[in-house]
């Protein structure tokens, strides 16, 4: 199935290397990019045109939506035209996301006025933050369905083709939609996502996640092993298990004999199959326990790496912003993981720079925690006050623009630094890669990812999707691995 990744617009300079879009899927999706589901055409009566922004669990929740919507009755199209109704899947954690979802919908707008019958829907963050408000503000949206209330939809677009509009933004405890399958749009085929809990109740005074994704809840377990094996025997070769902070996943059954924890869910999907590779994303610094990286040190098939934003690099500004840990503590995690896993395991962070209140000293502290680290891969913004938050209400946002800009800047090349170095020692080692298919730049190029995550291309030779190859690394752009199979 084609995969449409259309960049629109990077958001706040995330300092993902190009080469990285090469993959079909990385483990964590800074805002700023908008994937167009790929079209299923069953012949069903209406056309779905859905696009996510967001995170990952925006894109899978996506998928939940069509296989919801598929069963009222609506192909998906990758093409707005021709479509019947129009879901943007939206995202709220920086001023910028909202604005790019803005600007399309008044894009949209004018589709509507030469389509009078196309229905407008906006789902995701940006829905439960703004509510009915959005209809108010934005005259063509018709449906505004926040992420709880995605069984609703077929009622909801029931009322509007009666002529209403129709809100539903109700958050829930319990849901996690463990027993609907997803129509895998956002796949390659190869790769393919797992959420495993939904929600956050960490509360970090910066950001907007618990507002608008109410609270943590964990999926049963049982359902999430049964997915995997679904993938499997359809041919999926790697899952990711996506949650805000998947190191709090904590599920028991009804009567109480059976609790798994995120090491021990970890365990079950690995042993799932020997060849399926297994991911994760996020975990929390104050969670990730020596049990999770013992487990991931212990099977081949989890991946050796670990996205773990540590937001600063200074005690201080942690505790401004809620983290709950502070560096010495974020330090002593980096050396579990290079005590249990050695240097190679991969570890990337996401940095805020310009937080409320942060100083010259603070914002250095961050630099050296970058180099203490070495970071393989960062996404780093800089601090957008969002309405509600913690900080909102009780921090300053006190750094000019251009400071905020300039540290941010900093950050970034900072971490490309190190992130060209620890790319530079894999070459002369041979990787096992996955291969997800053709580079972006070559026909005769295959690209994949190693254990690490990072990008290989390589000649194709006979390698077919789908294979894992060992690929001998002879050289490196900075942002990706090429090499030949051996
Ligand atoms: N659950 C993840 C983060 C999800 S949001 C975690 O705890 O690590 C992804 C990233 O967006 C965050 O890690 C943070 O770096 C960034 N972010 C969130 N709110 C922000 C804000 N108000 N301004 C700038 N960046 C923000
Ligand atoms: Fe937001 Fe913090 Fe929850 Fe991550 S852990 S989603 S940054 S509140
Ligand atoms: Fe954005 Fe919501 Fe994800 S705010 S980052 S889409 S949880």
């Amino acid at each position: 199935m084609s995969q449409p990744l259309l960049t629109l617009d990077f958001l706040d300079t995330p300092t993902l290397p190009t080469a990285a879009v090469d993959a079909a899927t990385h483990a964590h999706e800074p805002s700023g990019q908008v994937r167009v589901q790929a079209a299923t055409r069953t012949g069903k009566s209406r056309k779905l045109y859905i696009e996510s922004y967001g995170c990952q669990m925006n894109f899978s929740d996506s998928e939940i939506v069509s296989s919801i919507l598929f069963e009222q009755g609506f192909d998906t199209t990758d093409q707005l035209e021709g479509a019947d109704l129009v879901l943007l899947n939206t995202c709220s954690i920086r001023e910028k996301a909202e604005q790019t979802v803005r600007m399309r919908l008044s894009q949209i707008n004018s589709h509507k006025k030469r389509n009078p019958g196309l229905l407008v829907g906006v789902l995701g963050c940006m829905a439960e933050r703004l509510k009915s408000k959005f209809l108010e503000e934005e005259k063509l949206v018709d449906l505004v369905v926040g992420p709880d209330a995605y069984r609703d939809l077929p009622q909801l677009i029931q009322q509007v083709d009666g002529g209403q509009k129709a809100v539903n933004v109700l958050l829930s405890r319990e849901e996690t939609y463990a027993d609907i399958t997803p129509v895998r749009l956002n796949s390659n085929g190869i790769t393919a996502f797992i959420s495993i809990m939904r929600g956050c109740d960490n509360m970090c005074s910066f950001c907007v996640v618990p507002f608008t994704r109410g609270r943590e809840r964990s999926r049963d377990a049982h359902s999430i092993v049964q997915e995997a094996r679904d993938l499997v025997a359809a041919g999926y070769k790697e899952v990711t298990l996506l949650g805000q902070n998947v190191d709090s996943y904590k599920w028991a059954s009804e009567d109480g004999t059976e609790a798994v924890n995120f090491a021990q869910l970890l365990e079950r999907v690995a042993l799932v199959n020997p060849l399926l590779r297994v991911r994760f994303s996020t975990s929390h610094p104050k969670d990730i326990t020596d049990e999770v990286l013992h487990t991931m040190a212990s099977y081949d098939n989890i991946c050796k790496y670990i996205h773990l934003p540590a937001q600063s690099g200074n005690s201080r500004v942690l505790a401004l912003m809620n983290r709950t840990y502070d560096r010495p503590w974020y330090e002593e995690r980096v050396r579990a993981i290079r005590r249990i896993m050695g240097e190679d395991c991969a570890i990337s962070t996401d940095m805020i720079a310009g937080f409320c209140s942060e100083t010259e000293e603070e914002h250095q502290d961050t630099l050296s925690l970058i180099d203490f680290v070495q970071y393989d891969m960062g996404y780093n913004f800089f601090y957008s006050e969002r309405p509600g938050t913690l900080a909102a209400r009780k921090l300053a946002d006190d750094i000019p623009l251009e400071v905020k800009k300039r540290r941010l800047q900093e950050v970034i090349d900072r971490q490309q630094l190190h992130a060209r170095a620890r790319y530079a020692r894999m070459v002369g080692r041979v990787h096992q890669v996955l291969v997800e298919g053709r580079s972006k730049r070559s026909e005769e190029q295959l690209s994949g990812r190693n254990s690490q995550n990072q990008v290989v291309i390589f000649p194709r030779g006979t390698a077919q999707k789908g294979d894992y190859v060992n690929v001998l690394v002879t050289s490196t752009t900075g942002a990706a691995l090429i090499g030949e199979i051996v």
